[in-house]
């Protein structure tokens, strides 16, 4: 099978914001806001590729088929708890899509994905899916959940983050090559404690306050 799909989104306006989010001195509340912002532009390109069909309508002046998504409505995965920082903002530009949560934790010593909660939409096999988690890191976690999302039925799946490490991206394609992955930078690499270098630290800590 070919190798996962990597979009980087260099748009300048990602970028900038993205620089501020790595600044250790920008405060929660305009981390917050920041990613919520970035998250309507990665948005508008990790669905580049929704099918399109048409409809008919009636303009002031005309008849005219005019362009609609097609199909089933689509469906959002947030890996708690930092994917929801992403999830919020995608949903103002996608409001009807359906909406699923995997909860996994990293134990500290392995750094393999522990499973806590899982909530998944009816009928995976006809939406596209978009996993979404800010940080691609060993990808152990990531590759995990889009196990999980295939278990439920999930054929057109894509990945969405703010950053990646190579070895998550590595990770990724080793596990699910049919997934194409969207971020806005791809980092060095990680550090010991599986932290994406430089990075921008614990993106959930930085999101919520809490450390
Ligand atoms: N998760 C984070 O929040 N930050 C990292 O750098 C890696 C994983």
């Amino acid at each position: 099978m070919s190798e996962t799909h990597l979009t980087i989104v260099d748009h300048p306006l990602v970028q900038h914001k993205l620089t501020i989010m790595r600044d250790r001195d920008t405060s929660t509340g305009a981390f917050r806001q920041l990613l919520r912002e970035i998250s309507l532009l990665l948005a508008y390109e990790v669905t580049r590729e929704l099918p399109i069909s048409t409809q008919r309508i009636q303009t002031p002046l005309h008849a005219m088929d005019a362009p609609v998504i097609a199909g089933k409505k689509l469906a959002l995965v947030s890996i708690l708890r930092a994917g929801n920082g992403l999830l919020d903002g995608i949903l103002e530009l996608i409001p009807s899509a359906r909406v699923g949560f995997v909860g996994l934790y990293r134990d500290p010593d392995t750094l393999q994905p522990v499973q806590y909660y899982s909530k998944l939409p009816k009928g995976l096999e006809a939406r596209m899916t978009i996993v979404v988690d800010p940080m691609l890191a060993t990808g152990n976690s990531s590759a995990a959940a889009v196990d999980l999302i295939k278990q439920s039925g999930a054929r057109d799946i894509r990945f969405l983050c703010l950053l990646a490490a190579p070895e998550g991206v590595a990770r990724m394609q080793e596990a699910h090559p049919d997934v194409p992955i969207v971020t806005a930078a791809l980092d060095e690499r990680l550090d010991d404690h599986g932290y994406i270098v430089p990075g921008l630290g614990d993106a959930g800590d930085r999101m919520f306050g809490t450390k």
